[in-house]
């Protein structure tokens, strides 16, 4: 069983493998890059969304993590503008890694921020048996999003 710290982290790890899967590919394998990113995409767009439900939401309520919460989550919108961006432009371009490079970044940072510091602050806020709650309900809501968003072939 994955407590909320586990559940989100394990969450990360697959986002920057899928990341560096990414960036390792061509510009004349767009059609590789296309379904990766399409994956990624739905995959970090229900990461932020979940994890603003569960896990900000407890946060923005005490005052120790507001700042913490609303940062995070403003993060999240500016990671989702680009997301949508890269989404409508071609992908078999310098432009297109350029710009995916720059979210590339701004996740790896706000990830590590969440990890290393916003972790240790929440666990002041969330009790323990709370965070093995909603380690369950992080992992079994991301089981259905995915899927549930994922065109059909
Ligand atoms: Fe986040
Ligand atoms: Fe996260």
């Amino acid at each position: 069983m994955a407590d909320i710290y586990e559940a989100i982290t394990k969450d990360h790890d697959k986002a920057r493998d899928l990341m560096k899967q990414i960036m390792d590919t061509t510009n004349r394998a767009a059609k590789k890059r296309e379904e990766l990113f399409e994956t990624f995409k739905l995959d970090m767009w229900s990461h932020n969304k979940i994890e603003e439900a569960l896990f900000y939401e407890p946060l923005r309520g005490a005052k120790e993590t507001r700042g913490d919460a609303m940062e995070a989550v403003n993060e999240h919108h500016v990671a989702g503008g680009l997301l949508e961006e890269l989404d409508v432009m071609p992908k078999d371009s310098e432009a297109w890694i350029g710009k995916f490079t720059v979210l590339k970044e701004l996740l790896e940072h706000h990830m590590e921020e969440e990890e290393n510091e916003i972790f240790s602050d929440a666990r002041k806020v969330i009790a323990k048996d709370r965070a093995e709650e909603l380690g369950d309900k992080f992992q079994s809501r991301k089981r259905v999003v995915v899927p549930a968003l994922t065109p059909e072939a």
